[in-house]
């Protein structure tokens, strides 16, 4: 496989999440979520930019017509000290007032961003306001939040791959891999190859 150029074998990555598991699950998702909407023709709104890799997918597996559009976040603070406190830092290209909202996330962690971004959307009147995210990370809930389609549940470890990033890297990973640096001596600010 490729994954050599991406990563380099000293690195502390373990496959979680296999490609070929995600591809399975994705087109389930899809066939999931056009059984919900039927012809209403949703807005998928996928949060940048995590959930790139992901939106582009999904909406490949989902046969009925749709449209797509993106917002982009941040949240404040170190991630071991989170300060519960989201931005936004790109909005919406258009209205979605009166549209059925999909809101695209790559994974639920605490439920802040998430949390936010129910809040933020539902003030621009839209008719429904629903949930796909790809990963949950149930065990680290801090605010309750409704998903609608999860792709898989996962344990508390920190992951990357398949658009998830840490410091900006391993998006372009086919799969979902547990980053283990506890103890790891190694720096990953280093470019590889
Ligand atoms: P929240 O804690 O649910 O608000 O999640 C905030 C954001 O943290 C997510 O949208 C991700 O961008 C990021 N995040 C949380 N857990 C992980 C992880 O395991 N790997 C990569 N990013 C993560
Ligand atoms: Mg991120």
């Amino acid at each position: 496989m490729g994954e050599s150029r991406v990563t380099s074998p000293d690195e502390p990555l373990r496959v979680l999440i296999p490609a070929e598991a995600i591809r399975r699950r994705v087109r389930e998702l899809g066939e999931e979520i056009a059984l919900h909407y039927g012809d209403r023709t949703p807005v998928f709104v996928g949060v940048l930019k995590g959930a790139v890799v992901f939106l582009a997918d999904l909406i490949r597996a989902v046969e009925v017509p749709l449209e797509c559009d993106f917002i982009a976040v941040s949240s404040y603070g170190a991630r071991s000290r989170p300060s519960g406190i989201v931005k936004l830092t790109a909005d919406l290209a258009a209205s979605v007032e009166e549209r059925d909202v999909l809101i695209v996330e790559d994974i639920v962690d605490t439920g802040r961003t998430l949390a936010y971004l129910q809040r933020n959307l539902e003030t621009r009147q839209p008719r429904s306001v629903r949930v796909c995210t790809l990963l949950d990370k149930a065990a680290r809930r801090e605010v309750p939040v409704t998903l609608h389609h999860v792709g898989f549940t996962i344990p508390d470890e920190f992951v990357v791959g398949y658009g998830l990033d840490y410091g900006g890297r391993y998006r372009n990973l086919p799969h979902i891999a547990v980053l283990d640096l506890a103890g790891w001596a190694g720096d990953l600010t280093t470019p590889v190859g």
